[in-house]
């Protein structure tokens, strides 16, 4: 095949006044002038930062990914972006993923790249840096972080999932002030992101399944040296891609998409992973919309043993085989001919793949659960759909009706949630209005709202929970989140009263308020949209451009690519 010309050669490879001026600067870090002569050029996308722990071995795992790019030919150039670390960004760090995402594309475009490594970890690290550099459309492979290794703790094994344990033992005296914050240290006790299949994993493992990074990137402990080990391949790895030209568009097709819905059930991976991919798809130009999601999910039952929907940790699903093997029990439905980062087709990386224990991944004859994936639902409480996963849920409140009791945003649930005098019993639906894209603004995770004080007094552990907010991919409960369209642009959500009937009915993929449409229109009248104060700024522009859930949550004006081409010099 004919090699096309490096794009990084358009900066490096010039003659003249402009030659100079890209090459100077760059050789104060002591480059020869040799590797400006066309190699391939790597930048090394690191969301590296103290504030995210998750991502905060990075500078380490980027010296074994320079090693393998140097090995291969290549000219490794690192460079920072936004990294958003989940547990410490207000008011959530979904209101700055396609802050990220923007950072992410236009540094890739504007600079002397031929190829790139997305060194993804914490939840948002991976659409931010995958959403931007689709839309560059370079080839592109991503490196994770890995899983902490499980936490201890009083001889259990703990992860993030425990956290809610926690929180709630410790609100009911069963857990003293001098234990809860010695399970702080026990659960993370190592580097990586979070243990159970999170968001985090949930997002290494979409990669993994879309084909954009090498087997068993999804589930290598960030701890164990493989994870070095594959951050060196993949350094091999993108030299060749580059050499190859395998770009995004030819990873990033419909059928991978498809394959990518039908691992995350198989998983019992976060709901999180819908707004995701949708963004992504819609980055990429895949037509993908919130039915798919059912559609190409309600048939898979639940494969792997993992927290939160099972009892294990993503790094137990590394010593029992990984994703490959997850993926060879549900190969019989999944797209094998798509290509994937390595070269080689998803069935070559997967029908293989062995298995060594049977508690951890199940088959499609003998699941750990029959029912997974995400159920979407439509209704007149949620037009354009909500969702609920079930594997999380109690199969009990799966089909419920129920008398709202509402709390008009997040502050008014703070205030009214531990009221003795609190109208509630544990056949109530809690609604939660305003935590959507808008509304908060940037849809925080708290749809799985803590249940009332007088509810969990009585031993109850599950209620039905509506909003429109969403949940952490360490979550449970019979949580229906993602209500669109969201209560802060009028959605019905909005009009819900405190003892409205609603009926969840997730086997028929239904969710409805018991009011009429003229008691609805009646109620509307008086609908005040929320005044949220935001006049400048980046949330400014968040509220003025957001889309609704079922779109992903992008900005409307980010939708597509502009592929890396810069016509102009800056001198
Ligand atoms: Fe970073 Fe959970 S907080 S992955
Ligand atoms: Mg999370």
């Amino acid at each position: 095949m004919e090699e096309k010309k490096l794009r990084s050669q358009e900066w490096f490879g010039r003659k003249g006044k402009d030659g100079f001026i890209y090459r100077a600067w760059m050789k104060n870090q002591g480059f020869p002038h040799h590797l400006f002569e066309g190699r391939p050029v790597i930048g090394i996308c690191n969301t590296y930062s103290e504030l995210t722990p998750c991502n905060a071995h990075f500078r380490e795992l980027a010296e074994a990914l320079k090693r393998g790019i140097w090995e291969a030919g290549g000219f490794p150039l690192e460079f920072p972006v936004m990294s958003l670390g989940e547990c410490s960004i207000k008011p959530t760090a979904m209101l700055f993923r396609n802050l990220a995402s923007m950072d992410v594309e236009e540094s890739i475009r504007a600079n002397p790249m031929d190829g790139v490594v997305l060194m993804c970890g914490c939840d948002k690290t991976t659409p931010s840096l995958v959403m931007g550099a689709a839309s560059v459309n370079l080839p592109t492979i991503v490196v994770s972080g890995g899983p902490m290794l499980a936490g201890r703790f009083k001889g259990r094994k703990i992860g993030t999932s425990d956290l809610w344990r926690f929180a709630e033992e410790f609100k009911k005296g069963e857990l003293s002030q001098e234990d809860f914050t010695a399970a702080e240290a026990a659960m993370a006790r190592s580097q990586g992101h979070c243990a159970p299949m999170g968001t985090a994993s949930t997002m290494a493992a979409m990669v993994e399944s879309l084909g954009l990074a090498l087997p068993d990137n999804a589930t290598i402990p960030a701890a164990d040296s493989r994870r070095k080990v594959l951050a060196h391949m993949s350094g091999i790895r993108i030299v060749e891609m580059v050499k190859e030209d395998l770009k995004m568009t030819d990873i990033l097709t419909r059928k991978s998409f498809e394959n990518a819905i039908m691992v995350n059930a198989a998983l019992g991976g976060s709901t999180n992973f819908i707004l995701h991919l949708l963004a992504i798809a819609g980055r990429i130009g895949v037509e993908l919309n919130i039915d798919d999601f059912d559609k190409f999910s309600s048939h898979i039952p639940l494969i792997a043993n993992v927290q939160p929907s099972g009892e294990n940790f993503v790094e137990d699903l590394f010593y029992a085989g990984g994703l490959p093997a997850v993926m060879r029990e549900v190969s019989s439905l999944l797209h094998l001919d798509t290509i994937t980062a390595n070269g080689k087709k998803l069935g070559e990386n997967v029908l293989n793949a062995e298995c060594w224990d049977r508690n951890l991944i199940g088959t499609l004859e003998k699941p750990f659960k029959p029912e997974s994936g995400i159920a979407v639902l439509k209704g007149n409480l949620c037009p354009e759909g909500a969702v609920l996963k079930p594997s999380a849920a109690t199969p009990s409140l799966l089909q419920h009706r129920g008398q709202a009791v509402v709390f008009e945003d997040i502050d008014d649930y703070k205030k009214r949630l531990d009221d003795p005098d609190l109208d509630v019993t544990p056949d109530s639906v809690l609604v939660l209005k305003n935590v959507g894209p808008r509304g908060y603004p940037g849809m925080p995770e708290v749809g799985n709202m803590q249940l009332p004080m007088k509810i969990i007094q009585q031993g109850v552990k599950d209620m039905v929970r509506i909003s429109d907010g969403r949940m952490s991919g360490t979550g449970y409960g019979t949580v229906v989140l993602h209500v669109s369209p969201e209560s802060a642009v009028g959605g019905n959500l909005a009009l819900v009263q405190n003892g409205d009937w609603i009926q969840l009915d997730v086997p028929n993929r239904t969710l409805n308020l018991e009011v009429s449409d003229e008691e609805l229109a009646k109620r509307r009248v008086s609908f005040q949209p929320l005044q949220l104060g935001y006049d400048r700024g980046y949330v400014n522009m968040f509220i003025q451009n957001v889309t609704q859930a079922h779109e992903g949550v992008d900005f409307d004006f980010l939708k597509g690519a502009s592929g890396p081409e810069v016509k102009r010099d800056s001198h």
